[in-house]
């Protein structure tokens, strides 16, 4: 795709909540409309309000349009307005808009690059060019979380993340299963020790020169989820590819944030395993100890997703000193999808003004998240008989703030506060497009991290 500032061979415009109304056509300008007309040459799209979410549909529906009727270039005035938010989602939307995973299909898409004519004096340059490394970093992990999980084993993940380390100007530690075991990280270890293709922890630091800040990202990257023996039914089973979302996520926040430059350290720990069945199989009932010492009674081995993160906090919070922000991110549990949906994440945490924050950045860049409070009466559910805690609830509601409050287990008590789960469940993989996302992966969470950790 290239920007550009010539004439193109269509004209778009996006109508602002019936601003503009084509009766003739039966457009009333309103929000979700889309009207082509190829003999006129014109693209008109209507949203109700300008926002970034809006914005970013608009110019997707554009681009999707444009590759419908064959035009090799559309010609659009950008926006109005000095807002950087604004501007980026209205450049995002094209590149967004234009993904399409056709790995596996021998008939592969044509992809001719598109043109898009930018009709106005103003110098977008520098926005472009930010919105291009955004959407770099949102379509590759939609690739790799689209990709099959025979293919992105956590062998191959650990490869991938080299390769990111390698092109950018980042630091990438792997460390195997032997070094799990040999170092007490016996929850993640466990889980992963049926599989045939065995775990990695894989730690990224990216370390600009007189960092303001330190954060440090955790994901969840269990490449597939079977549910081990306490086995997921058929049907459930399918997309868990899409397991490994948190830990693509803090891979493609850390490579964005890297091609920006910008001024904070950031490190991003990826738990990456596969929940398998086998002889060797951890089981409902065993106890794990997790690297802090803490022993977990299994009662079901599906709640997995956990007990890795778990053991990727306590290597967090061991081998990282003096952070501002711990997060991690996780397709954590179906509890949360059943409560906000697919389309929205989960927010949890002690620190109510950072919670604020992410949901506010995240209405900035187009994407919903709810803040799921913890109350005094949620940690007697984890409690367990025999260990020092249990890996799933002894309630059948709230799994998504029980498995929050079971993450908090594992936070030190100085960090609490610098602690923020984000539970994305339901946005990192949908089975339908939605607004400007494709079926499958939506690379959900890698914008609104990058103008989080840029604003701090
Ligand atoms: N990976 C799943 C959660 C999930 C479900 C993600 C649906 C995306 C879509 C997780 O490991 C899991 O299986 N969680 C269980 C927890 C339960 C056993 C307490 C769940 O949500 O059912
Ligand atoms: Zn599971
Ligand atoms: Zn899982």
């Amino acid at each position: 795709m290239e920007f550009l500032k010539t004439k193109g061979e269509v004209k778009a415009e996006i109508v602002v909540n019936g601003a503009k109304k084509l009766e003739e056509y039966g457009f009333d300008g309103k929000d979700g409309e889309v009207l082509v007309l190829p003999e006129k040459k014109r693209i008109y799209v209507g949203i109700d309000e300008i926002n970034s979410e809006n914005l970013k549909i608009a110019t997707s529906s554009i681009i999707k349009a444009l590759k419908k009727y064959k035009f090799e270039s559309v010609e659009i005035t950008p926006p109005n307005t000095k807002d950087k938010d604004l501007l980026l989602s209205f450049f995002e939307g094209f590149i967004l808009g234009d993904y399409e995973f056709d790995k596996y299909k021998s008939q592969k898409a044509k992809h001719p690059i598109k043109k898009i004519a930018i009709n106005s004096k103003r110098d977008f340059e520098e926005i472009i060019n930010e919105a291009k490394i955004r959407t770099s970093a949102i379509n590759f992990v939609r690739d790799i979380v689209n990709s099959m999980p025979d293919e992105i084993t956590p062998a191959k993940l650990a490869s991938i993340a080299e390769e990111v380390a390698k092109e950018n100007n980042i630091e990438c530690k792997i460390y195997d299963e032997n070094y799990l075991y040999d170092n007490g990280y016996h929850a993640f270890y466990s889980v992963a020790k049926a599989s045939a293709n065995p775990p990695r922890l894989i730690h990224l630091t990216y370390k600009p020169k007189n960092a303001k800040r330190k954060i440090v990202l955790v994901g969840k990257g269990l490449t597939y989820d079977s549910g081990g023996l306490s086995l997921k039914p058929s049907d459930f089973m399918v997309t868990m590819k899409s397991d490994k979302s948190g830990a693509v996520t803090v891979l493609g926040i850390i490579k964005a944030i890297s091609e920006l430059d910008l001024d904070i350290e950031v490190h991003a720990i990826l738990g990456a395993a596969e929940n398998m069945i086998g002889g060797n199989a951890y089981k409902p009932d065993d106890v794990l100890k997790a690297k802090n010492g803490k022993t977990i009674e299994v009662r079901n081995t599906d709640a997995e997703g956990r007990l890795v993160l778990a053991d990727c906090l306590c290597y967090a919070q061991e081998n990282i000193k003096d952070f501002d922000y711990i997060m991690d991110f996780a397709t954590l549990t179906g509890a949360c999808v059943v409560g906000l949906g697919e389309y929205t994440a989960g927010i949890m945490g002690f620190n109510k003004n950072t919670i604020e924050k992410a949901i506010k950045v995240g209405e900035r860049r187009g994407e919903h998240f709810a803040y799921l409070p913890f109350n005094k009466y949620l940690p007697k559910l984890l409690k367990s008989n025999v260990a020092d805690i249990c890996n799933i609830a002894s309630s059948r509601y709230g799994g998504a703030l029980t498995a929050g409050l079971f993450l908090s287990e594992f936070i030190e008590k100085e960090n609490k506060e610098k602690w923020t789960h984000f539970d994305i469940a339901g946005p990192a993989y949908v089975e339908k497009e939605w607004g400007y996302n494709p079926y499958g992966a939506s690379g959900f969470g890698v914008d609104t991290l990058i103008t989080f950790i840029n604003s701090l």
